[in-house]
């Protein structure tokens, strides 16, 4: 300001640097608000036309509270009801993904010996999109006729909370799955995550509600950026069925979320209460079946860490006709790596792709390197019990397949191969085979002990046909001889 310009003082008091009159400087001002107030009324206005064209001040068909029908919906909310309907595609297949319903039996014969005697060894398909949920749970095999917990069918439709309402929640949990299928018609959709007259997302389903209040927190007071992963927590979450008859409670759907919500956490508590879904043919171990904890493996990944929600991988933006929309059509993200992953990371599509493969690649070694171990864990402890070892000296090493097998389903049935948290599941991987092998070192001394030092004679188990039927030897009788 004070340098000098070679003009006279009276010059600099007049003009500005560039010659102009000073009124000019005061007219630029002026003109530079106008055009900003102006441009800001006009991106409000564009704001509102496309809030507008997205929420119809009346709707074209109201809708009841507990509305069901996703196409009633439709008719108010056209391009995310359209988005949605595509979750019908099921020949979409990514290397790992996809919602094409891959048996993960044929695959991989180890799981029907992990899974010796419970359902997942008769059927364990890849999940399919949203559309089909009711559907997929009414033909699986895994359903019991003719009495099944009516609380399968809590993850599955948008009758549900409508149900709840009108039953109980206690009462809708403990009646017959077989009972509610007449009520229980419509697939998964915006009943679930939207609240119908101001369409918010909302909780719907009281299990996660009460996992929040168990842990001392109010779901109510969650941001909105995380009720873009809460809304899927509701369902992509472990869970177990309680019953405590002095409680009133029968499947009782509940998150084992009170000391927290990692695997740990979980393990402990499921320990404390001594829960297990079924004893295993083979070995005789109390086995906990995890359930796709998606949500709190995600937790513990780096895209959690800052911040980034489910529906920002899986329900990208999209833009239709100059609107911004939510893309309903929930899948693969490497399906739409345009829309999900590049909008936050400069890389090209391949290079994405390749890298989310490679993780997975290595998430998938590791767990075919457990289940290795695992398998022959539960032979050894059969060996051992068919060589007179006692019950009572097999506890421990039961006790450690029993953590093993946690530990390695806890990824195994979380969805995205490790990919929502890869330096997380590759401990777990890692913890596991370890304790499947501490088990084995423990019964290999058992054997010892009765004289036996040869290791166990394993089974053919290399197709899923012969792993079934080694796996049946053992739910109907003494089973498969081991040793000589
Ligand atoms: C950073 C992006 C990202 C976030 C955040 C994310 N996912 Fe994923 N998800 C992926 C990728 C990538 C895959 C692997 C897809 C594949 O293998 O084709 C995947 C796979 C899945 C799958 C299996 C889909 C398939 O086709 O195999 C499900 C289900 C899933 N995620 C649910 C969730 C849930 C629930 C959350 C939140 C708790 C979540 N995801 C958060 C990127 C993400
Ligand atoms: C699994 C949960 C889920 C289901 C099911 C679901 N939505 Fe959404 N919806 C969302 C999320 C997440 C958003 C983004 C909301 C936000 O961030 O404010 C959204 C946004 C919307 C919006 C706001 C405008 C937009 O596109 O962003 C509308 C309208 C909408 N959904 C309608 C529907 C309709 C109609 C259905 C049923 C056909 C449906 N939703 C099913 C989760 C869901
Ligand atoms: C009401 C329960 C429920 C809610 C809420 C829910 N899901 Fe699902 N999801 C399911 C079920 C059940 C399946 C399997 C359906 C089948 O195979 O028939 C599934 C399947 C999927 C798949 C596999 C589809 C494919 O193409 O690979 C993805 C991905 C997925 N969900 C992601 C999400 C995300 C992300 C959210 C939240 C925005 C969410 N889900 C909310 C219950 C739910
Ligand atoms: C909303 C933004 C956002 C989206 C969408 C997103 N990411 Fe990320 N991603 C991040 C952030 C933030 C990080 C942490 C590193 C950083 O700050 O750059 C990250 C980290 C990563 C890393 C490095 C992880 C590590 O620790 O080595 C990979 C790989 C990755 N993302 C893949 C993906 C893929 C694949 C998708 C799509 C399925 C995706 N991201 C979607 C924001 C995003």
């Amino acid at each position: 300001m004070t340098m000098d310009t070679g003009r006279s003082p009276e010059d600099r008091g007049q003009r500005m640097a560039g010659g102009f009159p000073l009124w000019a400087g005061a007219a630029i001002v002026v003109l530079a608000a106008a055009v900003v107030v102006l441009l800001g009324l006009l991106a409000v206005s564009i704001m509102e036309r496309r809030w507008e064209a997205q929420r119809p001040a009346m709707l074209v068909r109201p809708m009841a509270e507990w509305e069901p029908d996703n196409a009633v919906w439709g008719e108010n909310y056209p391009r995310e009801y359209e988005s949605y309907l595509q979750t019908r595609l099921d020949d979409t297949k990514t290397k790992f993904g996809g919602a094409d319903p891959r048996d993960y039996l044929e695959e991989d014969p180890y799981q029907v010996i992990l899974f010796a005697g419970y359902g997942f060894s008769k059927e364990y398909l890849q999940a399919r999109g949203h559309y089909y949920a009711v559907e997929d749970v009414s033909k699986t095999a895994r359903i019991k006729t003719p009495v099944n917990a009516a609380t399968c069918w809590t993850c599955k439709s948008t009758d549900v909370p409508r149900m709840m309402n009108q039953m109980g929640v206690k009462e809708f949990y403990a009646a017959n799955f077989h009972d509610l299928k007449d009520e229980i018609t419509h697939p998964i959709g915006c009943q679930d995550c939207h609240d119908p007259q101001t369409l918010k997302l909302r909780i719907t389903r009281p299990a996660l509600k009460e996992a929040f209040a168990a842990m001392g927190r109010d779901i109510n007071e969650a941001t909105h950026q995380e009720m873009r992963s809460l809304v899927c927590a509701q369902c992509h979450s472990e869970y177990y069925f309680k019953t405590d008859e002095a409680a009133g409670l029968k499947n009782y759907l509940t998150f084992p979320w009170a000391q927290g919500t990692t695997q740990e956490d979980m393990l402990a508590y499921y320990d404390a209460i001594d829960f297990a879904d079924y004893v295993h043919p083979i070995s005789g171990v109390r086995i906990v079946k995890s359930q796709h904890p998606d949500y709190e493996l995600y937790r513990t990944g780096i895209h959690a860490y800052r911040g980034v929600s489910c529906a920002d991988c899986h329900m990208p933006y999209r833009t239709e006709g100059g609107v911004k929309f939510t893309d309903h059509h929930v899948q693969s993200p490497l399906l739409d790596i345009a829309n999900s992953c590049a909008v936050c990371h400069r890389w090209s599509e391949d290079e994405i792709r390749t890298r989310v493969e490679s993780i997975q690649t290595k998430v998938s070694e590791a767990m075919m390197a457990t289940e290795d171990a695992l398998v022959h864990a539960h032979f050894d402890v059969a060996a051992a019990v068919q060589a007179g070892v006692a019950d009572a000296d097999l506890a421990a090493a039961r006790k450690l397949v029993r953590h093993a097998q946690f530990h390695w389903d806890y990824v195994a049935s979380t969805n995205g191969v490790g990919f929502h948290s890869p330096q997380e599941s590759m401990r777990l991987l890692g913890e596991a085979t370890d304790l499947a092998q501490q088990a084995r070192l423990q019964t290999a001394r058992l054997l010892a002990g009765k004289g036996i030092a040869q290791a166990p004679t394993y089974p053919d188990i290399s197709t899923r046909q012969k792993a079934w039927d080694v796996a049946q030897t053992f739910v109907k009788g003494a089973g498969t001889k081991l040793l000589p």
